[in-house]
């Protein structure tokens, strides 16, 4: 038979965006596959049948997806067809005239050890593991690979016993057999039918780390966390949260796993953090692995909220799953929301909504604000793993927060026991979600939709007027949304604004909003129209009104409060977020007025009401040390980035870090003694007192640094050698390179030295130098490219090295003479060749070229000029690069 092979997709010639208009359901549905996946040493060879019957909805042919493939034959019914006759060159095989019911039978070849990609089957440390969202399947064997396609799969693996012990995919083993040649079979049958995109095999040498789960209803769940054996010792963690997630979604959800067993494999090479595989869940091995002496504070938290992400998937995602990509966020933003509520019942409530709007803030507002903006559900994509983004998930897990609070608890949860059993089993879209909350509830969403169709971040403006005579409150609030690429004129939003009154001594007032009967503390104003006035009655004295607690939607907020009216919110706000958020707002003024001083060549001066109120945060007895430590910081830098009409790096840079040094300086005594009265000396353990304190004085740590640079050198040594955990021992780490004192080299050096066996330790070594203003020249990101511990085909170094530097280290990326951008020029191109999803990702560091002052702006367009004539370009970098020209 003749082989095929087939290229990426077409590169170049016509490019025809995919348009959620022209969606049609599949002509063919596919109830059964088996695949045989035959591992040898060069390469493997995949054998297919799968069982089509015909959907009759419409007369369209049988459409399969590959790429990359070297087809060996393919049959229809047992008649081999030449495959030249069928495969075009955008990589689709078509089956015309196919009778209503018939087996497609295919044999693949492919080779796993040149898949730089990531996606489809590739080995990672020698470990076979797949990645098939959205589109790897494709890149194994023909399918049609679309998430409406749902089929019950029975998979074989055949394999060398020795090379691969452990031969791993989705559902249950149901057969095993080992033969007299060395080598063995094992059979798995996942009982629930999925899409291709959820498919997951795992071969190689691996250890494991074993336990139990007894579900709700009595079911027992073998839990199996697959790691190399080095590793097995570090999985304590990972499977304490897997337990936890289980009950929590069983509490919260009703939702109770599934099968018999649940398994979770560990791999050093993944594109992104981890992927939930019906029953296999597959990871990067950085949201698997910790123990004290290896991973911070942070990992911990971000393992239970990986592990909680994945697993929660199982329902939304898995058991409901989505008809097309541009649904991505039916199963992204819900699934989000869920791992947040989550984390938030396993933490502090007000901590975890502050870090989720900062993140919201930091990475949704400003491509929200760029070529890249798009809809929660966008309507048209070159490629699709483009939008596996900020808008996607985290504005996606927004608005189903806002269904949550406009609904309220308990009728949500009517919604989402509707939506899982009116959908069970079936592709659906954002739609038939918010449908299933209508129907459960009576509610109409009818406005509420332009949250999933229009993008851009509404600004909302606010203005209070009070009327003393008559005891009234009169919030007068206006929305707005900019435009955005392919949408200028934007209708307005259901926006729930909740709000409450304080009196000018921080005492709340309670008021009755006109309509209801009994006064409250605080209220929802639910703005559906350009401008509505929304008025409380029985106010006694002139009150400041705090808007938008808990960030109740995901907009930006204009008030007509006063410096001092935030200075009475930052100290005795009830509601965390909102009290947090005060402060940042005082200090965002502070930068933002320092960056005016700077730019007309005057040194900043800073407020003494703004020291006084940083003052109060430092002395507040809270014992939410956690909480403290967030109201200490100042916004990051890509936040300030948003609120300048042209972003200078350099006067953000300059103006944020003489605020934090005059900080420093004023507070110095203070800080140092709060240091020392909270400081740790119990045995590390990962709670919420210890991880507060931690932070807490980590934090003031890095604040005392400029007041005096050589007590708190020592005191970061000091630190670094005696921490029996990696948050302080990183953390004095990162504040002696911030400041690149006398111990910034020795510590570098002994901590590789320590280290350097541990490729996840070894990626904070490369990230805590590289962001360092200090230390982190574009020479030493250079000469780290060249280090023996760098691998450029590990994501994770990659982001550690390249991402860190250009995103993290604005100062030293953005340079007038442009080599920070040609550095950046030159990873993308080289990558684009490997991995082009990293390649992506990293040329969206240009998206906001056109907001920056010169001569950066126009340096960084020369640079996306260039990338876009480059011959061979993947569609994925194309697709960015153009948008951002455009
Ligand atoms: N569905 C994954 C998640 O839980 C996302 C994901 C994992 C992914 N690996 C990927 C997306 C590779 C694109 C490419 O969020
Ligand atoms: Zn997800």
């Amino acid at each position: 038979m003749p082989s095929t092979h087939h290229a990426a997709r077409s590169t170049d010639g016509a490019r025809r965006p995919v348009r959620l208009a022209d969606y049609r359901p599949p002509a063919f549905h596919a109830p059964a596959t088996t695949l045989e996946f035959i591992i040898e040493a060069r390469g493997v060879r995949i054998r297919s049948r799968i069982e089509v019957t015909r959907n009759g909805v419409h007369r369209d042919p049988f459409v399969l997806f590959g790429e990359e493939l070297d087809t060996q034959w393919i049959a229809v019914d047992g008649a081999r067809l030449e495959p030249s006759a069928h495969v075009s060159p955008d990589g689709r095989l078509t089956i015309r005239d196919a009778p209503d019911r018939f087996a497609f039978e295919a044999e693949c070849r492919i080779d796993p050890q040149t898949n730089t990609a990531l996606s489809g089957l590739y080995l990672s440390r020698g470990i076979f593991c797949t990645q098939c969202e959205p589109e790897g399947f494709r890149r194994m064997t023909w399918f049609p690979d679309r998430p409406d396609v749902l089929s019950g799969f029975t998979v074989t693996i055949d394999a060398d016993a020795e090379r691969c012990p452990v031969l791993l995919s989705n559902g249950n083993r149901i057969e095993y057999t080992r033969s007299r040649d060395g080598r063995h079979r094992a059979t798995w049958r996942d009982p629930w039918p999925k899409p291709s995109y959820l498919f997951a095999l795992v071969a190689g040498d691996l250890g494991c780390l074993r336990d139990e789960f007894v579900t709700r209803s009595g079911r027992r769940v073998a839990l199996e966390i697959h790691a190399e054996h080095h590793n097995v010792d570090q999985c304590d963690h990972a499977m304490a949260s897997l337990k936890k997630a289980m009950a929590w979604d069983e509490r919260a959800y009703g939702r109770e796993y599934d099968l018999d067993v649940f398994m979770i494999a560990a791999v050093d090479d993944f594109n992104m953090g981890a992927m939930e595989n019906k029953g296999l869940n597959v990871f990067n091995s950085k949201y698997i692995l910790a123990r004290r002496e290896t991973a911070t504070d942070a990992d911990y938290e971000h393992i239970e909220n990986v592990i909680g992400h994945e697993y929660f998937h199982n329902w939304s995602g898995n058991r409901v799953t989505c008809r097309d990509w541009f649904q991505l966020s039916l199963k992204e933003g819900f699934t989000v929301f869920r791992d947040q509520q989550f984390s938030a019942d396993s933490g502090s409530r007000g901590v975890k909504r502050i870090d989720d709007v900062n993140v919201l803030r930091v990475h949704q507002f400003p491509e929200d604000n760029g070529p890249m903006a798009h809809p929660v559900r966008p309507d048209s994509y070159f490629e699709i793993n483009n939008f596996y983004t900020a808008t996607v998930y985290q504005k996606g897990a927004e608005v189903v927060r806002m269904v949550r609070n406009l609904l309220g608890p308990e009728p949500f949860r009517r919604g989402c026991d509707h939506y899982f059993a009116t959908h069970d089993g079936e592709a659906v879209t954002t739609d038939d979600f918010l449908r299933a909350h209508e129907h459960a509830t009576d509610r109409d969403l009818g406005r509420f939709r332009n949250w999933y169709t229009q993008a851009g971040t509404p600004r909302v403006e606010t203005r209070v007027e009070y009327h003393e005579d008559a005891r009234r409150c009169d919030v007068h609030v206006r929305q707005s949304c900019p435009p955005t690429p392919g949408q200028d004129d934007k209708a307005p939003f259901h926006v729930p604004i909740a709000g409450a009154l304080f009196g000018g001594d921080g005492a709340p007032i309670e008021s009755r909003l006109d309509g209801e009967r009994d006064a409250a503390h605080e209220h929802v104003f639910e703005l559906t129209e350009r401008s509505q006035t929304f008025t409380l009655h029985d106010v006694g004295s002139r009150p400041v009104a705090s808007l938008l607690r808990g960030f109740s939607a995901p907009v930006r907020l204009d008030t007509d409060l006063s410096d001092d009216d935030l200075a009475v919110l930052a100290v005795h706000d009830d509601d965390p977020f909102n009290r947090w958020d005060a402060g940042q707002r005082l200090a965002m003024g502070q930068i933002l007025r320092a960056i005016e001083a700077l730019d007309a060549g005057r040194e900043p001066e800073f407020d003494d009401r703004y020291l006084a109120v940083f003052k109060a945060l430092l002395d507040n007895d809270d014992d939410d040390r956690a909480f403290q430590a967030r109201t200490l910081d100042l916004p990051a830098h890509d936040v300030v980035a948003e609120e300048v009409e042209t972003i200078d790096p350099h006067s953000i840079h300059r103006a944020r870090t003489a605020l934090a040094n005059a900080l420093g300086r004023t507070f110095l005594k203070p800080m140092r003694a709060l240091r020392e009265r909270l400081a740790v000396a119990e045995p590390y353990a990962f709670d919420g007192a210890q991880v507060g304190r931690r932070a807490l004085c980590n934090r003031l740590l890095r604040y005392m640094m400029a007041a005096d640079p050589e007590g708190v050198d020592a005191v970061c040594r000091a630190q670094f050698r005696e921490a029996d955990n990696m948050t302080d021992r990183i953390a004095a780490l990162d504040v002696a390179c911030a400041h690149g004192g006398r111990s910034a080299e020795p510590l570098l050096a002994e901590f590789f030295e320590t280290w350097k066996d541990y490729s996840l330790v070894v990626d904070k070594w490369f990230a805590v130098q590289v962001h360092s203003p200090a230390l982190g020249a574009l020479e030493r990101v250079e000469t780290l490219l060249g280090h023996p511990a760098y691998e450029s085909g590990n994501p994770n170094k990659v982001r550690a090295l390249v991402g860190e530097f250009v995103r993290a280290n604005p100062s030293r990326f953005h340079r007038a003479d442009a080599r920070g951008y040609e550095f950046l020029e030159r990873q993308v191109s080289q990558f684009d060749e490997r991995n082009p999803q990293i390649a992506a990702r990293l040329a969206s560091t240009f998206n906001q070229w056109r907001r920056y002052a010169e001569p950066y702006g126009r340096a960084m367009q020369r640079c996306l000029e260039r990338i876009h004539a480059k011959p061979r370009l993947s569609p994925d970098v194309r697709e960015i690069v153009e948008r951002a020209l455009a």
